[in-house]
């Protein structure tokens, strides 16, 4: 990461995309880090990371986000993955329920290789897809506030509170 060091820039966070296969999250980094969307993305394999700098407060934030395969078969080594992690976006996709009942397996595998604190969201992915919801928005709502995470809705698709949800956890690190 020569060319991070070299830019002199005091914070650099590394946050990490979790959550079942499909649901989104590598179109959730895309559309965060350089506004695109691919209908026909593949499923990850290994890890990819992105740097993207954000501004909070007047000062320029770099966060470093980490995105891996939702399928055991294709995951990269899980406690480098975790290693270093200070924030966390789990995501689930509103239109398949099994996602959602995955979140739990998901925090605590989190919680297992991390132990200082990590700011999560929870992040209900393809709120475009309204007409075919599985889970409602207050099931995801109040099992945030049971696991005491942040919680937003979001569509990579049309870019609904992408933005947001990556800022909520890079701040709260912050
Ligand atoms: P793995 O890499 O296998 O873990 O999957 P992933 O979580 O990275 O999912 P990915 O971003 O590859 O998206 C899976 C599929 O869902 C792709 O066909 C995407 O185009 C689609 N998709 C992603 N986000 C959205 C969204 O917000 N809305 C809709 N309608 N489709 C989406
Ligand atoms: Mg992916």
């Amino acid at each position: 990461m020569a060319d991070d060091e070299a830019g002199g820039e005091e914070y650099l966070f590394k946050v990490v995309l979790i959550g079942d296969s499909a649901v989104g999250k590598s179109n959730l980094l895309s559309r965060f880090a350089r506004n695109e969307f691919d209908q026909n993305s593949k499923a990850t394999i290994g890890v990819e990371f992105q740097t993207q700098a954000v501004e909070i407060d007047g000062k320029e934030v770099k966060a470093q986000i980490w995105d891996t395969a939702g399928q055991e078969r294709f995951r990269a080594v899980t406690s480098a993955y975790y290693r270093g992690a200070v924030g966390a976006l789990v995501v689930y996709d509103i239109s398949r329920k099994t996602t959602f009942e995955s979140v739990e397996r998901w925090l605590n595998e989190l919680t297992m290789h991390c132990d200082t604190a990590v700011a999560k969201m929870l992040v209900g992915n393809k709120c475009d897809l309204e007409d075919i919801r599985d889970v409602s928005i207050e099931d995801g709502k109040s099992l945030a506030e049971e696991k005491g995470l942040f919680f937003m809705e979001t569509s990579a698709l049309d870019a609904t509170n992408v933005q947001e949800a990556f800022e909520v956890v890079i701040r709260e690190i912050y």
